[in-house]
């Protein structure tokens, strides 16, 4: 699969309005992450091991990051100040998805003809993309959203045509330019904010609604655990997510991406028991408990959303 592209599961499918200004209009500072804040206005991804829990899953497909790590010593002092394992974990998801994994991403988002394993990965993610949708109110007018981890974009287009305003950012400058190229002319009243960096960061302020699609599935449980917890206390409605559910076939997957060299690797994605992220989450975040969840399981693509509410 390696030199395929986009072709696993869940994984970054690289293993497998009007008046966009472009102007720079916020720059993200949270510690670790650097690289240009590219902010459109329209209307305006250790040592893992699989079948546990803090595992890792990996993508059959492309890969071939090689960790570079975070730009900044973390500098920030709350709970949620990333941890060793988030920052080079984020380090090899921006190399991949800015780098390694690019020019398969672009073809997968975009409409141009793919494989028929791509082929299972777009169907999968149009899927996955509508079911976080729908999870939202019909009407978003006057609702802040984050699409944390926006990629290029196409998710933030649907919620802003229904009147949101979207707080879309990615560690990756390609993507995020290439979203920016990519946004409709038309979004109504709804308005996209693109930004470069780090979804976590505090900066961003306070939002309705969070949206995360494939984009906590390569980080360990506990990483995925601070992240939810840090958005949570800034959100105000619900957080919709993926994760990467610890399946028989994933474990298969995980296995077949060992047999790869490593440079043909995507970062691992970290299967996730559904019970116990549920568990974890109930637990772990007063006032929030989790409500509802989506397998889909399309071809190579297998990842679950999984809704998480203010109680
Ligand atoms: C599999 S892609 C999904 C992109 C988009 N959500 C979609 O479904 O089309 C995962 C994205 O998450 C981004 N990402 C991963 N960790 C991130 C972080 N800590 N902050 C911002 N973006 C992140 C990656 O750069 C990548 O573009």
């Amino acid at each position: 699969m390696s030199g395929e592209g986009p072709a696993s599961t869940s994984c970054c499918g690289g293993c497998g309005g009007q008046g966009v200004e472009g102007r720079n209009t916020h720059s993200p500072s949270w510690p670790g992450v650097s690289g240009p804040s590219v902010a459109a206005r329209a209307g305006i991804g250790g040592p893992d091991k699989p079948g546990h829990d803090e595992g890792a899953g990996a993508c059959a497909g492309a890969c071939g990051c090689a960790a570079n790590g975070a730009d900044h010593a973390p500098t920030a002092t709350s709970d949620h100040a990333p941890t060793a394992t988030y920052q080079n974990r984020r380090g090899e998801l921006l190399h991949y998805f800015d780098r390694t994994a690019v020019d398969a991403w672009k073809r997968l988002t975009s409409d141009a003809p793919v494989n028929r394993i791509r082929a299972t990965v777009r169907a999968g993610r149009d899927e996955m993309r509508n079911t976080l949708l729908s999870w939202l109110p019909t009407d978003l007018h006057g609702k802040r959203i984050l699409d944390a981890g926006c990629g290029t974009g196409a998710l933030s287009v649907e919620a802003a045509r229904r009147g949101a305003h979207v707080v879309a950012i990615d560690l990756s400058p390609t993507l995020v330019e290439l979203a920016r190229e990519r946004l409709p002319k038309d979004l109504g009243d709804g308005s996209i904010e693109f930004h470069v960096g780090d979804l976590l960061d505090p900066t961003l302020g306070r939002f309705d609604h969070v949206v995360a699609m494939d984009s906590l599935i390569h980080y360990k449980s506990r990483d995925v655990m601070r992240v939810l917890s840090g958005l949570a206390a800034r959100t105000d409605g619900s957080m919709v997510f993926t994760f990467a559910p610890r399946t028989t076939l994933l474990t298969l997957m995980w296995t077949v991406g060992k047999l790869f060299p490593r440079g043909d690797r995507s970062p691992a994605i970290v299967p996730v028991g559904q019970r116990k992220i549920k568990r974890r989450l109930n637990k772990g975040l007063a006032s929030w408990h989790t409500a509802r969840t989506h397998r889909i399981s399309r071809g190579f693509y297998i990842s679950q959303a999984l809704e998480v509410v203010r109680t």
